[in-house]
């Protein structure tokens, strides 16, 4: 089988440095509700057993538990340090390299990774790997990064601290870990490349106001990728301290990057729990009413 490699938590955002469960949790407060919303109108609940890949700090593979009643979620990062302070019933934790070639941890009715597979190399392949995951009936569930500030023909990139800041980022990324958001729009078609069916997607995009989850995770971001921002030799300091500043200012008028998020159904099975033949469309969630597929 192969090895796909991959350096997320070596060269940056290492997990023993301090604060770094803190800046996941930013993201998982600016994305959370979005994510739930979606899991749940796509059935999650009482008889599902999940798979959180690079689970972080676990806030989904909680909230799966805690809010939509699944049975049981078995949450796999390459270092659990996070996953392992809060101990829940159901949530079982694995401590794994989800590019190794043996692995392999079952089956589940829902497989979800969001902002993984964009730091890891060979998505289309990882992708092809992680549908092979997913029980018939049940559901893979794909977000990653998307930055609408940049690559759309004849697009043109305001000149502000943040768009300046950000390009030197994703350069920065993709030269230490791989990182790579260029993939991340071609996902529904990997995912119909994989066997599933249908597929469908949605993108969020959260407000940067001062103060936000968003704006504080991107701060804390560019603080501990500065390094790598300044190597790309796109940006100095003063540039990532002015970004900093401009992003807690009322002088921010900036489109953040966002999360594209993106599910496919695994044909066959039957619907024990309720990934039924709506489970890659547009569903209702059993306790919010309608969700928009966007
Ligand atoms: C940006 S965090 C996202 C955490 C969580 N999914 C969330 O959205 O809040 C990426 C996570 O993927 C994990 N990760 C990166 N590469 C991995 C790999 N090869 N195998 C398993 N986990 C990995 C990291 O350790 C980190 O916890």
């Amino acid at each position: 089988m192969e090895q796909f490699g991959g350096r997320y938590g070596e060269d940056v955002f290492r997990p023993e440095q301090a604060g770094e469960g803190e800046r996941i949790d930013f993201g998982a407060l600016a994305y959370d509700g979005i994510t739930m919303a979606r899991l749940r109108a796509l059935g999650a609940g009482p008889g599902w057993r999940c798979l959180d890949v690079g689970a972080g700090t676990g806030t989904v593979s909680r909230r799966l538990l805690a809010e939509a009643g699944v049975t049981s979620v078995l949450a796999v990062d390459r270092d659990v340090r996070f996953l392992s302070e809060r101990p829940l019933p159901g949530l079982d934790v694995l401590e794994a390299d989800v590019t190794a070639p043996d692995f392999d941890p079952g089956r589940f009715r829902l497989v979800h990774a969001r902002f993984v597979l964009m730091h890891l190399p060979g998505h289309d392949r990882l992708i092809s790997r992680l549908a092979g995951l997913v029980e018939p009936g049940g559901v893979l569930v794909l977000s990653d990064a998307v930055d609408l500030t940049s690559g759309l023909p004849g697009s043109v990139t305001p000149g502000t601290p943040y768009t300046a800041v950000m390009r030197a980022m994703w350069q920065g990324l993709r030269d230490t870990i791989g990182t790579d958001v260029g993939w991340v729009p071609s996902y529904p078609h990997l995912l119909r490349t994989a066997g599933l069916l249908p597929v469908a997607a949605e993108i969020h995009v959260p407000p940067l106001q001062p103060g936000s989850p968003i704006s504080r995770f991107w701060a804390d971001t560019w603080q501990r990728s500065r390094a790598a921002m300044l190597a790309t030799g796109l940006v100095d300091d003063t540039d990532v301290d002015a970004a900093v500043r401009y992003l807690d200012s009322e002088e921010c008028a900036a489109l953040s990057a966002g999360m594209l998020t993106v599910w496919g159904r695994k044909p066959g099975g039957t619907e024990p729990g309720g990934a039924g033949p709506g489970a890659g469309q547009e569903a209702t969630d059993r306790t919010t009413g309608p969700v928009s597929s966007g």
